[in-house]
């Protein structure tokens, strides 16, 4: 695979980085993640946004936005890829030495991208999947997409561990969002999800499945949702970039009804595949 290294296209194998990276010390860094419709990259400039608020929050000084999306085409380009594709990019603050906690303002910030296929995941959002509640053990600044990760892997881990798609993420007996995911429940018709905080990531798919709602007269609420009253709920669904819309069928040993994915789910679902085949 041919990799983009700070103004390079190289083989992934050949990119050398410092030991000394602050991404290699202390997960000093953030990273967005996107993909394409119809091969046009979906809504660059909201991940764009997201890149540059995660960037301020740490005080990371990069600034060559206007580079990214022909860093993203190129890198489909040089692999020679032909059909949909989702993109990473990681800007870590640098390299410093020798290893300290603070850090000079002067830093020149490593950034790394990849392009890859997308593997088709149509059977989990046509059926469903089941996902495991779990603690939230990560940090207070989960609206920073920081590469700083552990408590997530570790959360996606116990869910692959568990037959289970995804992590569902609870604190103090609020739900949060997924380990990768936003995470979304449907009562008498209404959709609801969390509010944008310091405890979830602002998803773009997230924000594309409010849009839609509001154009379709569905109603919503950013509220929040309780671990114990999940039982009053008729649906759920998960949302993120690679994950698109997927219905939540089963929640540890619950089978969410019938095992079948829920009517305004399937209506949302709709709402999206239509929006992005326009693109
Ligand atoms: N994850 N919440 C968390 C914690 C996430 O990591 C993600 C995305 C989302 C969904 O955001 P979006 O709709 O913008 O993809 C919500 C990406 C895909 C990742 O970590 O690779």
């Amino acid at each position: 695979m041919i990799v983009y290294f700070n103004d390079k296209y190289i083989p992934h194998d050949e990119v050398k980085i410092s030991p000394f990276d602050r991404a290699f010390l202390f997960s000093d860094g953030v990273y967005e993640a996107l993909r394409t419709y119809n091969c046009k990259l979906f809504r660059l400039d909201d991940h764009l946004k997201r890149l540059k608020y995660s960037l301020k929050e740490l005080g990371i000084n990069f600034n060559d936005f206007n580079l990214i999306e022909n860093i993203f085409t190129h890198l489909a380009d040089i692999n020679n890829i032909k059909t949909e594709y989702s993109v990473y990019i990681q800007i870590s603050r640098g390299v410093s030495y020798p290893r300290t906690h603070n850090y000079e303002n002067s830093l020149t910030p490593n950034v790394f991208a990849f392009a890859k296929l997308i593997k088709d995941n149509n059977k989990e959002k046509n059926i469903g999947v089941k996902v495991i509640l779990e603690k939230d053990l990560r940090w207070l600044r989960c609206d920073i997409k920081s590469t700083s990760l552990l408590p997530s892997v570790m959360a996606s881990q116990k869910a692959i561990q568990n037959n289970a798609f995804e992590a569902i993420l609870f604190r103090d007996d609020i739900i949060t969002e997924g380990s990768h995911t936003n995470f979304f429940a449907v009562k008498n018709n209404t959709v609801f999800t969390a509010p944008l905080s310091n405890y979830i990531l602002n998803g773009i798919t997230r924000k594309v499945v409010l849009e839609l709602c509001k154009e379709n007269k569905i109603d919503f609420c950013e509220e929040h949702i309780n671990v114990n009253e999940l039982k009053n709920f008729d649906e759920f669904f998960i949302t993120g970039t690679t994950t698109e819309v997927t219905p939540i069928i089963k929640i540890d040993d619950w089978i969410v009804s019938d095992g079948k994915p829920g009517i305004i789910t399937l209506k949302i679902q709709e709402l999206f595949f239509n929006t992005v085949k326009q693109v």
